[in-house]
């Protein structure tokens, strides 16, 4: 990366700031105002900025993220701190009505993409080879459980795709290909009602997050209050996954998660090699067969990855930045690969100004205010810059790593940014912006 160094400085001093700043004991929260425990994926990203300033502190981000595992090896989506009074979040979620759920601990009753096997090999990249087994070898029994859970419990028919069963699940709390469904088929009928009684306005008076940021650049409400009524459903059914399905419940095979979890499974191997063990066979079975599986998600006519409905294998045929994701993967041969670097350069698609818009910019749903529908999210990059690296793009991914570092620098460690005039969005002093953009400086 050739930057000025002054410059490059600055930006790992502010970033290490806000790390600073965003900790609360142990771990570090995504931003104090707006999300003030602890989140799965925002851990795994924030810890893999951390190895290269604290990797002390990257290695107990991790433990406390474990400390929240389920006896059945979920790893929910979020998870609350000891010091954490019982706050509204606590109450609504209630994860001690499943059997599963860790004894001395709060937390969520889902889970979100799992980037935790990457995390984990990459603190190891940091520490010498004596200090590197250790650490692998104290969290590898967990990487089991929960690569184990992932299969036996959301890929109930051996298909080699996971399931989910809540947006929020996604990481991408509000993308068109789920959203789409959710206006279909799932918005309950009284939010429907309320919607159309222009009511919905209400619900703002309870939200918390349209206090510090615009709702133009959030969920609409009656979307928001649909998520917390299926969330309220899932919590009914003690967070059992056959007990939800059993209730013509909604199952995405979602793109993103499924190609996050292909390029677990190849660092979770790494990981095994490197401490001498053997992973399950019935695992590895899986394993293979979710390399196999990204295929059936490739839309031949529209020449185009989607996620698919768990019941029907219909294909939820919305374009998103998920379409690209199997760059990511490393799962498809590299003629595929070439298809998607297009993509990214198309401007009637991915290539704007600030790029990558989480949304193509011709789809009707792209907006480049709101959320997951449009604005420009570092966390995507970072993983499209680690696919394009990985294909042989390196062209590509330097252009992507300088206009990513470019578009933090002028726009702040923000949440996400307008991916037309670069404009910083949602909250401020994000902490996985923060950290990746210390990865990508180091990288
Ligand atoms: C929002 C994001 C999700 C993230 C969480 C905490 O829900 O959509 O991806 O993990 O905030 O930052």
């Amino acid at each position: 990366m050739e930057k000025n160094k002054n410059t490059e400085n600055d930006l790992i001093s502010e970033a290490t700031d806000i790390l600073k700043n965003n900790q609360v004991g142990s771990y570090t929260v995504p931003s104090k105002l707006l999300y003030p425990h602890q989140w799965l994926w925002d851990s795994c990203f924030i810890s893999v900025g951390l190895r290269h300033i604290d990797i002390d502190r990257a290695r107990a981000e991790i433990m406390h993220l474990l400390r929240g595992q389920w006896k059945n090896g979920m790893m929910p989506n979020i998870v609350f701190g000891d010091n954490t009074k019982k706050l509204q979040l606590q109450r609504m979620w209630q994860s001690q009505v499943s059997p599963f759920s860790p004894d001395d601990i709060l937390t969520s009753g889902i889970t979100q993409p799992p980037l935790l096997a990457e995390a984990i090999f990459k603190i190891g990249e940091k520490l010498d080879k004596k200090e590197r087994i250790i650490w692998y070898q104290s969290t590898y029994k967990n990487l089991i459980d929960y690569h184990n859970w992932i299969y036996e419990d959301r890929d109930p028919h051996d298909e080699g795709l996971a399931l989910l069963l809540h947006p929020w699940e996604s990481g991408m709390d509000n993308t068109p290909p789920w959203m789409n469904e959710l206006h279909l088929n799932l918005t309950p009928k009284w939010i429907q009602f309320i919607k159309k009684s222009k009511l919905d306005y209400l619900y703002s008076f309870l939200r918390l997050d349209t206090k510090f940021v615009h709702i133009s650049e959030r969920l609409s409400n009656s979307d928001a209050m649909s998520l917390y009524s299926m969330q309220r459903k899932m919590r009914k059914k003690h967070y059992g996954t056959k007990k939800i399905l059993g209730h013509n419940s909604f199952a995405v095979e979602d793109l993103t998660f499924n190609c996050i979890l292909i390029k677990a499974n190849d660092y979770l191997s790494k990981i095994a090699k490197t401490i001498n063990e053997k992973i399950p066979a019935k695992l590895v079975e899986s394993m293979d067969l979710s390399i196999k599986s990204l295929d059936k998600l490739w839309d031949e006519k529209t020449s185009e990855y989607y996620s698919r409905q768990f019941e029907t294998h219909d294909l939820l045929k919305i374009s998103s930045i998920s379409s690209l994701m199997p760059l990511y993967s490393g799962a498809i041969n590299k003629e595929r690969a070439e298809h998607l670097v297009k993509t990214i350069e198309d401007h009637s698609k991915f290539s704007t100004p600030f790029p990558i818009p989480t949304m193509p910019v011709n789809s009707e749903w792209f907006n480049p205010l709101s959320y997951w529908q449009g604005p420009t999210w570092i966390n995507m990059n970072w993983m499209i810059i680690e696919g394009l690296k990985n294909y042989g793009f390196q062209e590509h991914a330097d252009v992507l790593t300088k206009t990513t570092i470019d578009l933090v620098e002028q726009g702040g460690f923000s949440e996400y940014f307008n991916p037309i005039d670069g404009n910083p969005l949602g909250i401020h002093d994000f902490s996985w912006t923060a950290a990746l953009i210390i990865d990508l400086l180091n990288s």
